[in-house]
């Protein structure tokens, strides 16, 4: 009994690796593996479907083969299957009998092939499918009459892939008898109007149109939908319908890559927690809905459907009250529009706002007393705006107690608050690159009283793991700044002329990523920084590669831009084991001591990022690709070379070059003569 018990199971759990040898047309060339009930045929140059697989089978895979026609007796043979997948073969069509006895079939993959050619006979096929689920029908070239044809009486589909074809126009036809869709997939088409075409869809959660050309998006009321993208179109309105009661479903709208002037019209009731609305043109216009100062101003738009006349949209325009439900969002991305101030109360609205992204935009200033973020916020990013001020008292700080990632690089911010940084007790990443911060010198903080400040000090930000203070104009970093800080990631470049001291040996032991670059540091000793893996010291200058770098244990080593010659292929030995990528660019090396520059070459894990671009100097100071230069040019001692030789052989072989064609020009005539002449002697010889 064990022994009988035991053996299925060890059937089951030792795939079963058969290897097929068909009987069919093309004996060596289709292959397929058979795994418990599933069939792989993929990749097999099959011209049509193996006949000698097991009768019991459930899914075959027949993706990248050349199939053109699935024939009506194709499939007979597998009564139980219930996954075909003929991805990437070109199929023009599925005899119209094909599917008479299979049942079961559950999900049909026709992904990348020519069913715009046999498209009719193919939805006879289709029709004969009771339990069709999932259908992808992408890249076949399918206008919207195909399409329409070929999804009629589909009725239990849960799945439809349409993206890449060619539909242009959709409406109430297109989808009708889809009652049961809950995902569809229309992105990459050609679509620029959807009239009503998703009102039998009511099932109909997940909607992709990415990468079509919709011009707006008016009177938006599918309330079931969960997941919503119109990315990438040329979307300049969306408005959802807003006398619907129900509270829509929606969780992620992606308005990303339009053309949008206005914060989206959002539903009066929604579970909205995601919302992306980078690259637009956003802004908001409160200021303009003050009617003394504008007071003829429009205030309101509306949108009249030409075809029913029950959906007329009216817009009222400068209201920011308008926007909807957005009590739920999580995830603000506005990154890439024109956003000069959040309207009053707007950020307070969102009390379960977990990142807010608004890099790129305009900026100016930023109250954080009277925005009043969520205890949830946890990533701010303000990076290139215009931001000159930022205004918080203590209260609002302490409040941010879940706020870990901070961004205000690239802004024209002079000033801060005193406190900002210290009071936020989960702060880990703090950039405030290109800006004209300072790090205060300790002393003087002490007996600063004012609210805000013109230097940052570090000291008490014990959260804080990660710094990027690049391009700052800081001159001296003073010795205690980072005391009792456990820095993981320093970023100083672009401080020209930086005096950095013993400031942040105390970070020796947690440090692992170290920006130096273009700040003229010389001698500095890196032999203490144990963890570091990341170094930038690129564009200081460097004579020669610091020897403390080969104890260390780094895996990025920017070098470029220096004034290195060589690198001794001692130091090339240790540091190509240890290197994963070396930046080398910009350096006048010598091109007749290249031994380390092999010794990279032949490491196989080391990768040197712009190998064909490193050059050297040749001792007439012509630079080369280093890769290409010849090494037999430079004699072995690297004192005389070959290339002297033939410097001074050039010359006098140019000239005598020269004097031959000369020669050779001059006496052609005469040759050419002479020789017709022997020619004529030697012939005439009767
Ligand atoms: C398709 O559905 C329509 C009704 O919606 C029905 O009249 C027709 O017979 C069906 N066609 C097939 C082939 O099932
Ligand atoms: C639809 O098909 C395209 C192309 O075959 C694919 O990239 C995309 O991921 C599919 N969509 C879904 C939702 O599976
Ligand atoms: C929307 O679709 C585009 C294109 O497929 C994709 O890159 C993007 O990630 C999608 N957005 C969301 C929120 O999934
Ligand atoms: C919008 O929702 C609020 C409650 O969330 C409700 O008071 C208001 O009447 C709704 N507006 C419309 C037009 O339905
Ligand atoms: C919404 O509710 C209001 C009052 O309860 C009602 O007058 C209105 O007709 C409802 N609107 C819709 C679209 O159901
Ligand atoms: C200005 O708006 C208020 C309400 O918002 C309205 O009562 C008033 O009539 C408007 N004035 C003009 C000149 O439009
Ligand atoms: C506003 O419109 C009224 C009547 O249309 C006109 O008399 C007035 O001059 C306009 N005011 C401005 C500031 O354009
Ligand atoms: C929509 O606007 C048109 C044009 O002004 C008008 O004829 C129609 O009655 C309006 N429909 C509704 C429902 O307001
Ligand atoms: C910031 O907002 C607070 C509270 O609304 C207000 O009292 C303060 O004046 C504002 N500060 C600036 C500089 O606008
Ligand atoms: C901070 O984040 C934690 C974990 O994500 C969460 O449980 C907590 O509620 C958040 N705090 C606030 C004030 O939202
Ligand atoms: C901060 O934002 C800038 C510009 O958007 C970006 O380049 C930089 O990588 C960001 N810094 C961090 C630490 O993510
Ligand atoms: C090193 O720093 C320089 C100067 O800021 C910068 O241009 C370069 O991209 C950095 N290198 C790497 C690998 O990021």
């Amino acid at each position: 009994m064990p022994v009988h018990g035991l053996t299925p199971t060890l059937l089951r759990l030792l795939p079963v690796w058969i290897i097929l040898t068909p009987v069919s047309s093309h004996p060596q060339q289709s292959r397929c593996q058979l795994i418990q009930r599933t069939a792989l045929c993929s990749n097999g140059k099959l011209s049509s479907v193996p006949s000698g697989l097991p009768v019991n089978i459930e899914e075959l895979q027949l993706n990248y083969n050349d199939i053109q026609t699935l024939q009506e007796d194709s499939i007979l043979h597998y009564p139980l299957l219930k996954t075909l997948s003929l991805a990437c073969n070109s199929l023009e069509k599925i005899e119209s009998n094909t599917f008479q006895d299979s049942k079961f079939v559950e999900s049909l993959n026709l992904a990348n092939n020519n069913l715009h050619i046999g498209y009719q006979e193919t939805s006879y096929a289709l029709k004969k499918l009771p339990g069709l689920r999932a259908l992808d029908l992408s890249e076949n070239k399918l206008d919207d009459e195909m399409a329409a044809t070929l999804l009629q009486n589909l009725s239990s589909l849960e799945y439809l892939n349409l993206s890449g074809n060619l539909l242009q126009r959709l409406d109430e036809i297109s989808f009708k008898d889809l009652h049961q869709l809950k995902e569809l997939d229309l992105q990459r088409n050609i679509m620029s109007e959807l009239d009503g075409a998703f009102e039998s869809n009511t099932k109909l959660q997940r909607l992709n149109l990415a990468f079509n050309n919709l011009p707006c998006l008016m009177d938006f009321h599918m309330t079931q939908l969960v997941v919503l993208n119109v990315s990438h179109n040329l979307i300049e309105w969306f408005i959802s319908r807003q006398d619907v009661n129900d509270t829509f479903q929606l969780e992620t709208l992606d308005l990303s890559d339009n053309r949008l002037l206005f914060f989206p019209f959002l539903p009066n009731q929604s579970h909205l927690r995601n919302l992306y609305l980078s690259h637009n043109t956003i802004k908001f216009y409160e200021h303009l809905a003050d009617n003394t100062t504008f007071p003829n101003l429009t205030t309101t738009v509306e949108f009249y459907n030409t075809k029913k006349s029950t959906s007329n949209v009216t817009a009222q325009l400068w209201d920011d009250g308008l926007h909807g439900d957005i009590s739920s969002v999580e995830i603000l991305d506005l990154r890439g529009n024109q956003v000069e101030y959040f309207p009053q109360g707007f950020i307070q609205k969102m009390s379960s706002l977990s990142r807010l992204q608004m890099c790129t935009n305009c900026l100016q200033t930023l109250n954080l007393t009277s925005e009043q973020f969520s205890g949830s916020l946890y990533e701010l990013d303000i990076s290139n705006n215009r931001l000159i001020q930022i205004v918080a008292d203590e209260g609002s700080l302490n409040a941010l107690s879940n706020l870990t990632y901070v961004n205000l690089s690239l802004n024209n911010l002079e000033q801060l608050p005193s406190r900002l940084f210290s009071s936020l007790s989960s702060l880990r990443t703090v950039d405030l690159s290109y800006n004209n911060i300072d790090i205060c010198i300790s002393e003087v903080t002490e007996i600063r009283t004012d609210t805000t400040s013109a230097c940052v000090d570090w000291k008490k930000v014990v959260s804080l793991r990660q710094l990027y203070l690049k391009g700052s104009n800081i001159k001296i970093i003073p010795l205690s700044a980072f005391t009792g800080l456990l820095l993981t990631h320093l970023e100083l470049s672009d401080n020209p002329g930086l005096i950095i001291q013993q400031s942040i040996q105390g970070l020796s032991r947690t440090l692992q990523h170290l920006g130096l670059g273009n700040t003229h540091i010389q001698d500095f000793d890196f032999s203490h920084f144990k963890s570091l893996k990341y170094l930038n010291i690129s564009g200081n200058s460097l004579p020669h590669l610091p020897s403390s770098l080969l104890n260390i244990d780094l895996k990025v080593l920017d070098l470029r831009d220096n004034r290195l010659s060589t690198i001794n292929s001692g130091q090339a030995n240790v540091l190509a084991l240890k290197l994963h990528h070396v930046f080398l660019t910009g350096n006048p090396f010598n091109c007749c001591q290249t031994e380390w520059f092999r010794t990279f070459e032949a490491v196989k894990t080391i990768d040197v990022v712009g190998k064909s671009d490193i050059e050297c100097e040749d001792l007439i100071q012509t630079t080369h690709r280093m890769e290409h230069f010849q090494s037999f040019l430079c004699s072995e001692e690297g004192g005389e070379s070959v290339f002297w030789y033939i410097l001074l052989f050039l010359p006098i072989c140019l000239f005598f070059v020269g004097i031959s064609i000369i020669v050779l020009l001059a006496f052609k005539p005469k040759m050419l003569q002479k020789s017709i002449k022997k020619k004529c002697l030697k012939s005439t010889s009767y």
